[in-house]
């Protein structure tokens, strides 16, 4: 593994007061995003809420409005011809010819790139397609690719050139189980290399599996970023099972929690015992004298857990509104 080459508190993305408007339209709301060197970003959000947008300003393919956009330490776009040979991008997929293979479409792509001596063209695709996986594909016609055969050539288009940078635009869009799984694997083992890796999604699911630290845009505004930690931090419930709900809350109550009977998603069996939950606070009571005050007030305790915060709760708080949640 390539030890780290850069110095901790280095910043692969920085942006202040970033704002993208189209027409009366604010597409990203004066965001500062500060992605750390060395993480895997995930940059989520609902369709719609920018993350394109300010992908596209960031690397240069779009004017910003007003605001401050710094990558790999260097300004943009004024620095963008020195940057960017080390920053790869997917972005709404490259164009690929259909009638040529794939091994044909990224040298073509290659040839392109100033910075790539057409000496080690070969070799250097060779191994881009498989660092992807598509070494057996190489020589068939893009046409006759999946849509995932299609993600990862995009990908391998990316990592042609050694890159400090990869930012994809919701690479996993599309895919089928199976390819969102190799890309997922793809972007962990990228990162193992040291490579800092920026990618948005609008799944909760796909950045709680990939990533390091996430940032949640929700109408052209950054909500809150920071690592997966910190944004669960402090949102656990206390819930207990019991026939004896009413005797319960007031238990809890006297124990300084908020109390109250869940409504289930899903219609209880009819006759089951019902749940009653309340948020815990950042210095919660040990959970076992919960219980003993459960008990030591008659109450039947049948079930008794503490959930932890989970993201998606998190998020939902943030945005008032629902990820399309698939796993
Ligand atoms: N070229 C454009 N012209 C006008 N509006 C745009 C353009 N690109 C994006 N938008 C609008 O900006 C908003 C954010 O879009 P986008 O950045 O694509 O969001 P996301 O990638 O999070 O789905 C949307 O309302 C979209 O319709
Ligand atoms: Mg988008």
């Amino acid at each position: 593994m390539t030890p780290p080459t850069w110095a901790a508190g280095d910043l692969a993305i920085e942006t202040r007061a970033l704002t993208k408007r189209f027409g009366q339209q604010t597409a990203v709301d004066a965001i500062d995003l500060a992605v750390p060197m060395g993480s895997v970003f995930g940059f989520l959000g609902p369709n719609g809420s920018g993350k394109t947008t300010s992908i596209r300003v960031m690397l240069g393919l779009a004017a910003a409005t007003s605001g401050e956009v710094s990558l790999l330490g260097e300004s943009m776009p004024g620095r963008l011809a020195r940057v960017l040979p080390q920053v790869g991008a997917l972005v709404e997929g490259p164009a690929f010819y259909p009638f040529l293979s794939g091994a044909a479409n990224l040298r073509r792509l290659d040839t392109a790139d100033r910075a790539a001596p057409g000496r080690t063209r070969r070799a250097r695709v060779d191994r881009a397609l498989d660092r992807v996986g598509l070494s057996n594909a190489a020589g068939k016609k893009v046409s006759a690719y999946s849509l995932g055969m299609k993600q990862r050539l995009g990908i391998a288009n990316a990592l042609l050139m050694p890159r400090r940078l990869l930012v994809l635009d919701e690479p996993t869009n599309g895919l089928d189980p199976q390819g969102t799984r190799e890309v997922r694997a793809l972007v962990r083992s990228l990162a193992g290399e040291g490579t800092t890796v920026f990618v948005s999604s609008h799944l909760l699911a796909e950045v709680e599996h990939m990533c390091t630290h996430a940032a949640i845009m929700s109408a052209g505004r950054l909500l809150v970023q920071g690592t997966l930690d910190e944004l669960r931090a402090g949102e656990s419930r206390v819930r207990v099972r019991t026939p004896d709900a009413d005797a319960a809350i007031r238990v809890l109550a006297a124990a300084g929690l908020t109390a109250g009977l869940e409504t289930p998603e899903v219609p209880a069996r009819p006759g089951a015992d019902p749940w009653v939950s309340a948020p815990l606070d950042a210095d919660p009571q040990p959970a076992e004298s919960l219980v003993a005050a459960l008990v030591a007030a008659g109450v039947r305790v049948r079930g008794f857990q503490i959930d932890d915060a989970s993201l998606e709760e998190r998020f939902v708080a943030l945005t008032g509104e629902g990820f399309d949640v698939v796993r």
